[in-house]
């Protein structure tokens, strides 16, 4: 990947757990940009938590929320570090929004063991409560493809502290 083109999205993506969050704030301090958390604008604009959502509403719903969310930052007019969800990637149409626009987007993986590590269930993950370890490796194994199909580059977090991905990602 060159480098970032000051009128493009700069766009995370990969599993829960995969530093997208902590990342992201570190880019968006880095480039003096504002940060869209796909998960924060869904609750903004709904004034519901993203497990009301689930739990009322269904997963279909949330994810056509998802969607929305998506298609609001990578419209913004400004230039933005946008976290996206982890599920983001799993509408056809959200991959293509996200080829389509002026983004790059950088895929951040991990092993399994390293995701179950990071993750904390509860709060906006009701795809974790059970057994987080065997929800992420079946997410891995569905989504992981997507993830490669959307992404202009892929930097591993595998034992590498948030600022050392950050220069990853810059590069
Ligand atoms: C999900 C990831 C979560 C949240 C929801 C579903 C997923 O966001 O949107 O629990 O399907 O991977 P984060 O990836 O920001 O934790």
């Amino acid at each position: 990947m060159t480098g970032l083109a000051a009128d493009e999205h700069l766009v995370l993506v990969g599993l829960m757990g995969s530093g997208k969050t902590t990342v992201s704030r570190l880019a968006a301090t880095r480039l003096g940009r504002t940060l869209v958390d796909s998960d924060a604008l869904i609750e903004a604009r709904t004034g519901r938590t993203v497990r009301e959502i689930w739990a009322t509403d269904g997963e279909p719903a949330f994810r056509a929320l998802e969607t929305a969310a998506l298609v609001e930052a990578l419209a913004c007019s400004e230039p933005l570090v946008i976290a996206a969800a982890g599920g983001v990637v799993l509408g056809a149409d959200n991959r293509r929004a996200l080829k389509a626009a002026r983004a790059r987007v950088v895929w951040l993986c991990a092993s399994t063991s390293t995701l179950v590590g990071r993750v904390r269930s509860g709060g906006h993950r009701p795809l974790l409560d059970g057994d987080p370890e065997a929800a992420l490796t079946r997410m891995a194994a569905d989504r992981e493809a997507f993830y490669r199909e959307v992404a202009d580059a892929c930097v591993s977090t595998d034992g590498r502290s948030p600022s050392e991905v950050l220069e990853a990602v810059l590069r």
